[in-house]
């Protein structure tokens, strides 16, 4: 077996799991988890998106909350911009990284930004077009790679069509996102098989959700395939809210434990990142899904 020698990890717990919220989370939580994610050695920390406060409300205050965070030098905090209104916005707060988010599924497509999958690809090429002329990175995303809640089994056809467009239009790196967590490893891996026959390996991440508990087991598939990115939301946080019974992505903590068991750097310090993971769940009153937090907490009150 094989697998990288380093993994970027691209934590997505402020922006995929809070927007999941229901009530407002306030704006000094939000910045105060970005921050100590960052000190925890993050290098990529996703924090917010400009999307419409109609659709997504928790997310309507990300102006503010890059306004007040501490830029950590060498830490990247791409936002999410599903046009061009977003990517001006995005351009206003100073971001210097943006993402578009197309779906490898027309339903999933509709639901969550209200177009097909082509409109959606004619929307973003604007947003390329700008960020390439202010050397503004451009990150996308593909939604329902292993399965759509609405149109069921998604062909790896579908996913590469969409990641190599996705490609073409100037992203520098695609995130392949199991939405609704029903992948298996198995599945991970014919599917990246056939995405990685249209757009190199080197340029895909996995972003998997855990709802049936897969997401550590499809990422130990696709880490021997030549994956080198991977997304993970701090706590488990999230699911999306165009996904009802989708939960959160995989645990960062959980991940970084899994990469430090294989011998995988990722220059992410777990007593940091478990004091970002004990303050989330503080502030959203509840205990975080990540088993290594869990396991941590359970060892300190046993002493
Ligand atoms: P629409 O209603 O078709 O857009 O929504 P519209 O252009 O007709 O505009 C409607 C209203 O929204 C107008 O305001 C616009 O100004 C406003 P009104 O005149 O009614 O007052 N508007 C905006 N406001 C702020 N920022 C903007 C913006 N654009 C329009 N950028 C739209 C289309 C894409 C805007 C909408 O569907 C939307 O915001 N969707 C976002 C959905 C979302 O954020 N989903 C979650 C993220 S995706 C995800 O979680 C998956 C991922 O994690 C990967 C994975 O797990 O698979 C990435
Ligand atoms: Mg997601």
């Amino acid at each position: 077996m094989q697998f990288p020698r380093q993994v970027r990890i691209v934590e997505v717990g402020p922006r995929d799991g809070l927007q999941n919220e229901a009530r407002t989370v306030p704006l000094a939580v939000k910045v105060e988890l970005i921050d100590l994610l960052a000190k925890a050695g993050l290098p990529a920390v996703e924090a917010g998106s400009f999307v419409s406060p109609k659709w997504v409300p928790q997310m309507a205050d990300t102006a503010d909350v890059l306004a007040n965070i501490s830029r950590r030098p060498g830490t990247d905090y791409p936002v999410l911009t599903p046009n061009m209104k977003g990517y001006e916005a995005a351009r206003a707060a100073g971001c210097t990284e943006v993402a578009i988010f197309a779906a490898a599924s027309e339903s999933f497509s509709r639901k969550n930004i209200n177009c097909s999958i082509a409109e959606s690809l004619d929307r973003f090429r604007p947003v390329t077009d700008a960020a390439r002329a202010d050397g503004v990175k451009v990150r996308g995303y593909v939604s329902c790679v292993l399965g759509c809640p609405y149109d069921g089994d998604i062909a790896p056809d579908a996913v590469a069509a969409v990641a190599e467009a996705l490609i073409g239009m100037g992203c520098y790196e695609v995130s392949l996102g199991d939405t609704i967590g029903v992948g298996t490893p198995l599945k991970a891996q014919r599917m990246l098989d056939v995405v990685a026959a249209r757009v190199p390996v080197g340029q895909l991440a996995a972003h998997f959700h855990d709802t049936y508990g897969q997401a550590l087991a499809n990422l130990f598939a696709v880490l021997q395939m030549g994956v080198t990115v991977v997304d993970a939301s701090v706590a488990g946080l999230g699911g999306c809210p165009y996904a009802k019974g989708a939960s959160g992505n995989v645990a960062t903590e959980d991940v970084v434990y899994m990469l430090a068991g294989l011998g995988i750097e990722t220059g992410v310090d777990m007593d940091a990142l478990l004091e970002a993971s004990a303050f989330i769940a503080g502030a959203l009153g509840r205990a975080p899904s990540s088993k290594v937090a869990l396991a941590r907490a359970g060892r300190r009150v046993a002493g």
